[in-house]
């Protein structure tokens, strides 16, 4: 069995598709990013959260990255409306949660309150710029919240690679049939390319599992497409990858872009998901210049192992080095920098868009291949 032990101890289940919501008035439509959280929350993976945050809560990890009780959290996890909205609603009824006009869970309302958004932007993403993605997602969403327990009542039907979406009952059963013992969860927006590759198959030498887990929410409209993205991970796997050591599900969030912060909520979801171990690599979540190269890393220190409970494997920024013909980073190369193929995700999006195919040093070719048919059609 994993070794992982669910953050608070038990993954929370709060999915009850009997519940009869059909006496519910009032009703507040979700966004993407709210639909998503409703999901994660009710099926254990932002375990031990059990609802949208309340204002103690919410201030306790917007300033000391834990909840009131004490364990870590480090993104605040909340229900976003607009003072308008707010009005109508009342402290204690029973709230419907719709998206496009359909009920898919239930909120029993503790509190609303009026954050200080500014506030959350600069101690959450560092910065109140409104060109941060994160920021400007945080301020368009409405400066009210409501908060208290969920109850999933429907799950959303997911009409893209299906199959994939497990929660973390499901990665926890699978890991266990596998007999991994040891697995490292690899959180990634973007195609896997021969860095991601390299850090990963460095982890996987010395743990059972890799669990190959992309993230599928919303992201920037200039980050490549989930379905693109799932198409190169099927290619990379079968070609590259033992089949009996590494495990594909996709992971439904939205991404915030918070750089450090966001690699802490990372880890401590996979360990949800059953992973012992959580790879954190250069620029973790980030967007732009707002975090430094090794930020995400850094912030693990102010944690002890114990509480975390699982645990980070840093990689340096890693590269292909001509002279060494292989893979390395700075740990393990002593050559120059004219000698390395360093792309990052902008400068391949900036290639593909030209008709331009990435070196195969950066990109294995059935990668490319699925790369440029996908994005043929959107570019
Ligand atoms: S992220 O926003 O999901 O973190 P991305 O998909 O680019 O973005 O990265 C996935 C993981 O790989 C992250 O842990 C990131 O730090 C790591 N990573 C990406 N590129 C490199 C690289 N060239 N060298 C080392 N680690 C990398």
């Amino acid at each position: 069995m994993t070794e992982s032990i669910p953050h608070g101890d038990i993954i929370v289940n709060r999915i009850d598709e009997s519940y009869d919501y059909t006496s519910i008035k009032p009703s507040v439509e979700l966004d993407k990013t709210g639909l998503s959280d409703l999901e994660l929350l009710a099926n254990g993976a932002y375990s031990p959260l059990t609802g949208f945050l309340g204002k103690k809560d919410y201030e306790s990890v917007v300033h000391h990255l834990r909840l009131s009780t004490g364990e870590i959290w480090s993104i605040p996890i909340t229900l976003t409306v607009t003072s308008e909205q707010a009005v109508s609603l009342k402290i204690g009824e029973l709230i419907r949660l719709t998206y496009r006009g359909i009920t898919y869970g239930v909120l029993e309302l503790e509190e609303v309150y009026s954050p200080d958004q500014t506030m959350e932007a600069i101690q959450v993403y560092k910065t109140k710029d409104t060109k941060h993605p994160g920021v400007r997602n945080i301020l368009k969403r409405g400066d009210t919240y409501l908060a208290g327990p969920i109850t999933l009542v429907k799950k959303h039907a997911k009409e893209q690679f299906s199959n994939y979406y497990l929660e973390p009952v499901d990665t926890r059963k699978t890991f266990q049939d596998k007999g991994w013992k040891t697995v490292v969860g690899f959180q990634t927006r973007n195609p896997v390319h021969r860095a991601h590759e390299y850090i990963q198959k460095s982890a996987l030498e010395t743990v059972d599992g890799l669990f190959l887990n992309p993230l599928v929410g919303e992201t920037k409209s200039d980050d490549i497409p989930a379905d693109v993205r799932m198409k190169s991970y099927h290619v990379l796997l079968e070609n590259y990858y033992p089949k009996n050591r590494v495990f594909l599900a996709v992971f439904p969030a939205s991404m915030r872009y918070a750089g450090p912060r966001e690699a802490i909520f990372h880890a401590l979801v996979r360990k949800n998901y059953g992973c012992t171990h959580f790879i954190v690599g250069r620029d973790h979540a980030g967007v732009g210049d707002y975090y430094g190269t090794y930020e995400a890393q850094e912030i693990f220190q102010q944690f002890t192992k114990e509480e975390l409970g699982i645990t980070p494997l840093f990689f340096e920024h890693s590269f292909f080095c001509k002279k060494c013909e292989n893979m390395a980073s700075t740990k393990t190369c002593p050559h120059e920098i004219e000698d390395r193929v360093i792309l990052s995700g902008t400068k391949v999006r900036e290639l593909l868009r030209d008709g331009q195919t990435p070196p195969p040093e950066f990109s294995r070719a059935e990668v490319v291949k699925v790369l440029i048919e996908g994005m043929k059609v959107r570019l």
